[in-house]
């Protein structure tokens, strides 16, 4: 909890985002108060402010003044970045540098979010904080760009690196995996991919206490446990009340076979959590968090689908 007088009031980058959509609640929560910047205007925007803009951070957080600033704002479109690597630089690299030096100005603390595609995943996982980063997409090579440049502004500001999020009402892998299923009663999920699956929901509550504790440096922050994405379907298919076994096993190779794609993905990028655990930072296991997510993801598809049906919609 905040322990100043008055709350602490904390800027949220990209707060119309996946992981943005349970940071706010879980500030609010947390006794902070939370102001939303965004890319457009929308629900949880009190500001539109392009980061990509070098003239735009500046202005908007001396007029806001925050304490702190969480800065979750990203081009995450992973192919997307490898066809735009000049828009991938401006919002995931310079757009950083651009926050974290409008945070300094006004005196504010940055935590900024970081990402396990900054390894290969070549052979090197479960991977340290002071891994040697090595990424094989522009995604990856301009988040790195980005992390550097905010601890380069001030190595006392943190950024938290995770994983494999998922929730929330956007596009994210179980939400992929139910909606297959439901559409054509199986899906091929890769059994050579590995990672940290980690609910947005459970990383926004880790963050505010990363944020209590005004950590330095770098943070590797998932929900606790590896799976591949064949693990994860399945857990997933499972906890949504469909038969695991619709999900059956493939490979990279095979998969990238029939839908190819313009970015590499780590085949390992399991992170070590080791410095958040040292301060007590210690997120549930995926397992935990899927079999209490699932259901809600297939609860929440009946409803859309039975509004849709309600309405005399296809
Ligand atoms: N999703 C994952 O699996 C994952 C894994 C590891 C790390 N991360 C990191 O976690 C953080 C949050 O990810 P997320 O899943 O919440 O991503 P997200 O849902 O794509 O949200 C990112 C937000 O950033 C906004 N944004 C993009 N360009 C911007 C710009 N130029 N100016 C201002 N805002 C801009 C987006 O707005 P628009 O949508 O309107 O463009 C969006 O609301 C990111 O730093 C990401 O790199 C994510």
């Amino acid at each position: 909890m905040p322990r100043s007088a008055r709350p602490l009031r904390v800027v949220v980058t990209g707060a119309a985002g996946q992981l943005g959509g349970f940071l706010l609640p879980a500030l609010v929560l947390a006794g902070y108060v939370p102001i939303g910047f965004g890319a457009r205007p929308g629900p949880g925007i009190d500001r539109v402010v392009d980061i990509a803009d070098p003239a735009a951070a500046g202005p908007a957080l001396r007029a806001v003044a925050p304490d702190a600033v969480i800065h979750a704002a990203a081009f995450t479109d992973v192919d997307g970045c490898e066809r735009d690597p000049a828009k991938a630089d401006a919002v995931n690299a310079r757009g950083s540098r651009h926050v974290a030096e409008a945070a300094c100005a006004v005196g504010a603390y940055v935590l900024s979010i970081g990402t396990d595609f900054v390894f290969s995943g070549d052979g090197g996982a479960p991977y340290a904080e002071d891994a040697s980063p090595s990424p094989v997409s522009v995604y990856g090579a301009t988040k790195l760009a980005g992390e550097r440049a905010v601890l380069a502004v001030d190595p006392a500001f943190a950024v938290a690196r995770t994983a494999w999020l998922f929730g929330g009402p956007g596009k994210h892998f179980p939400r992929t995996v139910v909606d297959v299923l439901r559409r054509r009663g199986g899906v091929e999920v890769v059994t050579d991919e590995v990672g940290n699956p980690t609910f947005a929901g459970d990383l926004a509550t880790a963050l505010v206490h990363l944020l209590d504790r005004r950590g330095g440096g770098i943070f590797h922050l998932t929900n606790a446990g590896a799976a591949s994405r064949f693990d994860l379907a399945r857990a997933v298919a499972g906890g949504a009340g469909f038969d695991p076994d619709l999900v059956r096993p493939t490979t990279s190779a095979a998969f990238l076979a029939k839908h190819p794609l313009p970015a590499r993905r780590p085949a390992d990028s399991r992170l070590v959590n080791g410095r958040a655990a040292a301060i007590g930072i210690a997120p549930r296991s995926w397992q935990e968090a899927v079999a209490e997510y699932a259901p809600r993801l297939a609860a929440g598809h009946e409803a859309q689908r039975s509004a849709v049906v309600a309405a005399g919609r296809p």
